[in-house]
């Protein structure tokens, strides 16, 4: 589904003091489009999202979707619309604490009336489409944050939204697992044509999308691909892949050496002075491979 932003503004009014936090935005994304919206702190990101999907109405101008003027909607319309339209994914992967993997991914069903036996069905294969079948029923505190990404995406995906609009989904992740959640986004839109949108400060998602947008101060200022991006400086594409993907293993070797030598040391085959000086060592080549991994972050 296509997503149009024409001239949106969006006043936040507490009290007295009114905080502009769109102001006159412009945004087109195609139907089966993966863009990413990058931008510092404040920029407006979040409240972008929230409008598209219908969590929130704009102060002026238009949102159109599927040639859908969101703003004509009654309110009773717009839950219809983000119930049966839009699915979220958040930084801090939103799931019930007490349920299973397997009733979070129900629960949107369940809110959208569908049948028990139908939800079981459905959340299993669902399950199976992000990898996890095997932890249906681990409660989130018994997952890893990748595991309950892939969850709380699983559960975006219940009740088969063509939009699926993801605020900072890696943010708590760590770079290896933020490139998994990447390819899954990219499985998502290949396989089953999602139009996606990524807020993301993450460069290994912002490269899976088709063009990246920047926001500051409540306007998007620049929309690039990504690689248009890597001629401003910035690696893309199988490039950024292939160079993360060297890091990693690097990082993994120094990580293993790491624990042999701390094996030698405790079976007494090194004597510690020598042990503190390679460890220390090894500590600093790992440190060096972190931050380089760090840089391909875009702000
Ligand atoms: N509910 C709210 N009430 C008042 N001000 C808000 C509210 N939500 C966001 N803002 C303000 O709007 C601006 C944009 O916020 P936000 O969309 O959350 O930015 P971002 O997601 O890019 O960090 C900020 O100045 C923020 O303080
Ligand atoms: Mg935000």
């Amino acid at each position: 589904m296509s997503i149009v932003c024409k001239d949106l503004v969006k006043i936040y009014k507490t009290g007295k003091v009114e905080v502009v936090a769109l102001r006159g935005l412009y945004l087109t994304v195609e139907e089966g489009e993966i863009r990413a919206i990058v931008g510092p702190s404040g920029s407006g990101k979040t409240t972008l999202l929230n409008i598209i999907g219908g969590v929130d109405r704009p102060s002026a101008g238009k949102v159109i979707v599927d040639g859908i003027d969101l703003t004509t909607l009654t309110d009773a319309q717009l839950v219809e619309y983000r119930r049966k339209r839009v699915g979220f994914v958040f930084q801090f992967f939103n799931l019930v604490p007490n349920l299973t993997a397997m009733e979070n991914v129900e629960l949107p069903m369940a809110i959208a009336g569908v049948p028990r036996s139908q939800r079981h069905k459905r959340a299993m294969e669902l399950l199976a489409l992000v990898g996890l079948e095997d932890r249906a029923h681990h409660k989130p505190d018994e997952l890893s944050g990748g595991e309950q990404q892939r969850v709380a995406i699983a559960a975006a995906l219940a009740n088969d939204p063509p939009i699926i609009l993801a605020d900072e989904p890696t943010g708590e992740l760590d770079t290896k697992t933020s490139r998994q959640v990447a390819q899954l986004f990219k499985q998502l839109n290949g396989e089953l044509g999602k139009t996606i949108i990524i807020v993301t400060h993450d460069l290994a998602i912002a490269t899976i999308a088709h063009k990246i947008s920047r926001i500051e101060d409540g306007v998007i200022v620049s929309t690039v691909t990504p690689a248009e991006l890597e001629a401003v400086g910035y690696p893309a594409g199988e490039k950024l892949e292939e160079k993360i993907r060297r890091l990693e293993e690097r990082r993994t070797a120094i990580e293993e050496e790491m624990k042999k030598l701390e094996a030698d040391y405790k079976a007494g085959k090194i004597a510690s002075d020598d042990f503190v000086k390679r460890y220390a060592e090894l500590k600093s080549a790992l440190d060096r491979v972190e931050e380089e991994i760090k840089r391909y972050t875009l702000v």
